[in-house]
């Protein structure tokens, strides 16, 4: 590689390190600070939570609708950084030898995602103590993160990407906006925000520096892992959506009939397409890094993949 190029990127890595540094946060003295969740309060904002549609009238369903979405959504992260944390860790791996500051900056995003699973569990610990009995989290993280660490390298650092980079537009665009989110549920995706806004920069990194080692071949085969992980994720969602539907039916003292059922089951599928897909792909810094590798067909490709999914999240 060029040395100046070399440098350049250098220097990209050495400022996630000093950001890392400067925005780390400890789980209890910082993030839960001795409090529990406020039920009185949502947990996923509206806008995220795509609370409109599911026709609603009532503020207390409305409410324990955004509970059960935000509580899965603190799984979902608990659960996708077990996967990242062991990719990371491969990834570093392959830089041992080379440049310390890389090494030092993807340990430290490792770290950090080990951590951040601690947060998540000890979160489902506070839920389960104040939410109503009977939620369960159904994906098992050494499950999913054996099927996507089956795929190769270029497939996984783009859904990496897509990940994180969607988490920072979910705080900024929703969760920093609604006033009416528990306190503590906003801190929590706050302080992890601060930490992914370095890990988008790195994925972003890592996934260019392995785009540019495969062939044209090799790339269309990523293409080809990447389309199939999002399905995979979507399988995961299509059965988590159908869980908390059975939750939010079984616990509401409103008895619901089979179509009201099936009516919020969509809803959350829909509402999940949006939170974990659709919300990714138009992040439009995702798309730049992403048209940049693949060819016109290959764009066509993932488009016509993605059609159906973005048609039942919008
Ligand atoms: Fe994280
Ligand atoms: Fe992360």
């Amino acid at each position: 590689m060029d040395t100046a190029i070399a440098a350049g990127s250098s220097t990209r890595y050495a400022k996630c390190i000093e950001a890392s540094k400067r925005v780390r946060w400890d789980i209890d003295k910082d993030v839960i600070r001795g409090r529990g969740f406020d039920l009185t309060k949502k947990f996923l904002p509206d806008r995220l939570a795509q609370i409109e549609r599911f026709g609603l009238t009532s503020a207390d369903e409305r409410r324990f609708l955004s509970q059960i979405q935000g509580r899965t959504y603190a799984n979902m992260f608990g659960l996708v950084e077990r996967y990242i944390g062991a990719k990371m860790l491969e990834i570093t791996r392959g830089h041992a030898l080379g440049d310390q500051v890389v090494v030092e900056s993807l340990v430290r995003f490792t770290d950090e995602e080990l951590k951040h699973q601690e947060l998540f569990r000890r979160l489902e610990v506070l839920m389960a103590v104040d939410m109503p009995k009977g939620y369960t989290f159904l994906p098992q993280p050494n499950d999913v993160a054996n099927a996507v660490l089956s795929k190769g390298n270029w497939a996984v650092l783009g859904l990496t990407c897509h990940i994180e980079l969607f988490t920072l537009d979910h705080y900024r665009q929703s969760i920093d906006r609604d006033p009416e989110v528990s306190e503590l549920w906003k801190d929590v995706f706050l302080f992890h925000m601060k930490e992914e806004s370095q890990h988008a920069v790195l994925d972003e990194m890592e996934w260019q520096r392995e785009d540019a080692k495969v062939t044209a071949a090799e790339r269309d085969k990523g293409v080809t892992e990447l389309i199939e992980l999002v399905a995979a994720v979507d399988g995961l969602l299509e059965m988590q959506a159908a869980a908390d539907a059975e939750y939010f039916t079984r616990v509401i003292p409103r008895k619901l009939d089979k179509a009201e059922s099936q009516h919020i089951r969509d809803g959350l599928l829909g509402a999940y397409r949006w939170q974990y897909i659709v919300s990714g792909v138009k992040n439009e810094r995702f798309m730049q890094i992403l048209t940049a590798m693949v060819t016109p067909e290959q764009m066509t490709r993932i488009g016509a993949a993605l059609g159906p999914i973005m048609a039942s999240a919008s």
